[in-house]
């Protein structure tokens, strides 16, 4: 368990919007120093840019979460600038949405290559140098969505039951370690998480209708979903605690026991909206 983040340092993918960005400025506010990292180079730049022009301990590395060598160059960087790092948030991800009949092989590739390959590559990079340090904690960023299943976010949905598993047996494995498992399962939260189109590398093929169902889910975020600081606020006091879950609304908690009622039952899938 880290308890006090004071002085620690901090790697958080997917930095430059949303949650990675509240989770980073939640740990500053903690008096961590933060390592910022993103495939966007232009929102990093803007965003450490503002950070750093308030006086806050920031740098922020360009990384691809996609490609292991990347990450373990940020792992290396981290380490060398900072002597130690004590907490990885691997967060950054994408949010395909859409009838699964009109998905494409690119885009299940692309979304298993963010979403879950990932989180593999942080926790393969990093949690070995985390045990061999004695000390560290790695929030993976799930979703409600990894604890119960919807129509429309079949793609997504796999990807983050992919993401919750592997941190389940993770956390199994570190148990005799002093590192720390999360798994954040936020619901709505209000991000560009449904504006993928500007994250999609060239070579995702999109059925016609994708893009409008993307902006459709948009709105409902925008409408409906919490601030990214009150997810972070609740991953800052869980990393604080030790405590693996990390959910943000009341219902995720029933989505997953109906789920699980069904399966008790032996019931084919409820039908929810
Ligand atoms: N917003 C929600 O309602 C919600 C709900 C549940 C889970 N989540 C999860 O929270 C995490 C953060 O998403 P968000 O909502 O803040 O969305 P966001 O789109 O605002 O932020 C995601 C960040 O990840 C970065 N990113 C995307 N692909 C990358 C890659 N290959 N390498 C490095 N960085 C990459 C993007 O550039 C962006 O800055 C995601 O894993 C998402 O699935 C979000």
């Amino acid at each position: 368990m880290l308890g006090e983040l004071d002085g620690r340092v901090a790697v958080v993918t997917g930095a430059a919007s949303g949650i990675g960005l509240a989770m980073s400025e939640a740990f500053l506010a903690e008096g961590m120093q933060v390592v910022l990292s993103d495939r966007d180079e232009d929102s990093l730049d803007a965003q450490v840019e503002r950070l750093a022009g308030a006086g806050a301990p920031v740098s922020g590395e360009v990384c691809d979460v996609t490609d292991p060598d990347a990450v373990a160059a940020l792992a290396d960087t981290a380490w060398d600038r900072h002597g130690a790092v004590h907490l990885l948030c691997n967060n950054a991800g994408v949010g395909p949405a859409g009838p699964m009949l009109q998905t494409t092989p690119t885009e299940w590739r692309w979304t298993f290559d963010v979403n879950v390959l990932g989180v593999a590559h942080g926790v393969t990079t990093f949690a070995p140098r985390m045990v061999e340090a004695g000390v560290g904690h790695i929030v993976n960023v799930a979703s409600q969505a990894g604890v119960m299943t919807t129509a429309l976010l079949g793609m997504y949905c796999a990807s983050k039951h992919a993401v919750v598993g592997l941190s389940e047996a993770l956390y199994r494995e570190l148990d005799t370690t002093p590192v720390g498992v999360s798994c954040l399962c936020p619901e709505l939260v209000r991000t560009k998480i449904f504006d993928v189109a500007r994250l999609r590398p060239y070579w995702v093929d999109v059925h016609e209708t994708t893009d409008a169902n993307q902006a459709a889910l948009g709105e409902i975020l925008d409408h409906r979903g919490i601030e990214p600081s009150d997810v972070a606020a609740r991953v800052v006091d869980a990393v604080r605690t030790g405590r693996f879950w990390v959910f943000t609304h009341d219902v995720t908690m029933e989505m997953a026991m109906a789920r699980f009622e069904d399966l008790r039952a032996d019931r084919n899938p409820s039908i929810i909206g």
